[in-house]
């Protein structure tokens, strides 16, 4: 469904990611993890076609994505959820979420989209009319989710979405991932939390430098005694 080869580029002339090769098939939930500055919010954002500068070939269902320009993605079936949630203070958690439908022209769309969003997470359906800023950190990653969803991706991009979460929040934030993967939707997480990650994934790369240095399945990668020292702290 997504394949990236090659992958280099990033905020200057200077490069943040190495010839990074990934790739996500339908129904999966893929995860890369590494650690600070590693460069995995710099995949997401050449994904999304907000890195500023990017080489190598990004294909979704066999179109090349690479220099589509930002707007154009949710369209095309990606959703973004961005590191920090970025939701709006102060406007409603229910307007919140229709920022996340400005690509979809049809009424109709928009409002079995928000059906789907209140289902997965009762709790902003009681809290829709609150400005998100009111709203826990917990719930405000709810509507970063959420608004990621309006646009009835066939790929969710989810940049640490249990960062500077209580653990209790963390499990729901868990759940969630597996109900929308559950749904057929595919989902490339980003962690630094990789035991979460490779509990939730079923296929992970670790990233170090802007390149991956290894790639196996969850099960495989959680018993690797590298990735356990290093990113399990076991
Ligand atoms: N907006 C930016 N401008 C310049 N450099 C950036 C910017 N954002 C991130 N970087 C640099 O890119 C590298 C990778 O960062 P990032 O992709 O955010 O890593 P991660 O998400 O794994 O922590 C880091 O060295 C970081 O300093
Ligand atoms: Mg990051």
């Amino acid at each position: 469904m997504l394949k990236i080869e090659n992958l280099s580029g990033g905020y200057s002339e200077i490069d943040i990611l190495h010839g990074v090769a990934i790739s996500i098939e339908p129904g999966e939930t893929v995860t890369i993890i590494g650690a600070n500055t590693a460069g995995k919010t710099s995949i997401l954002r050449a994904i999304s076609g907000v890195l500023p500068r990017v080489v190598g070939m990004i294909v979704l269902d066999g179109q090349a994505i690479t220099h589509k320009p930002a707007h154009e993605i949710p369209a095309l079936g990606i959703g973004h959820v961005p590191e920090g949630r970025h939701v709006f203070p102060r406007m409603t958690v229910e307007d919140n979420l229709f920022m996340g439908a400005y690509s979809a022209r049809r009424k109709a769309k928009i409002s079995s989209a928000l059906e789907g969003v209140y289902k997965l997470f009762p709790r902003l359906l009681e809290r829709r009319k609150q400005m998100a800023g009111s709203l826990s950190g917990g719930e405000q990653q709810m509507v970063a989710i959420g608004r990621a969803l309006m646009c009835n991706p066939k790929l969710l991009l989810l940049d640490e979405p249990s960062l500077g979460l209580a653990p209790i929040v963390v499990d729901e934030v868990h759940e969630a991932i597996l109900a929308i993967n559950a749904s057929g939707v595919s989902v490339l997480l980003v962690e630094q939390n990789a035991s979460l990650a490779l509990s939730v994934a079923s296929r992970g790369y670790v990233l170090e430098d802007g390149r991956v240095v290894l790639q196996d399945t969850a099960e495989a990668l959680r018993t690797n005694p590298e990735v356990r020292r290093a990113y399990l702290g076991i």
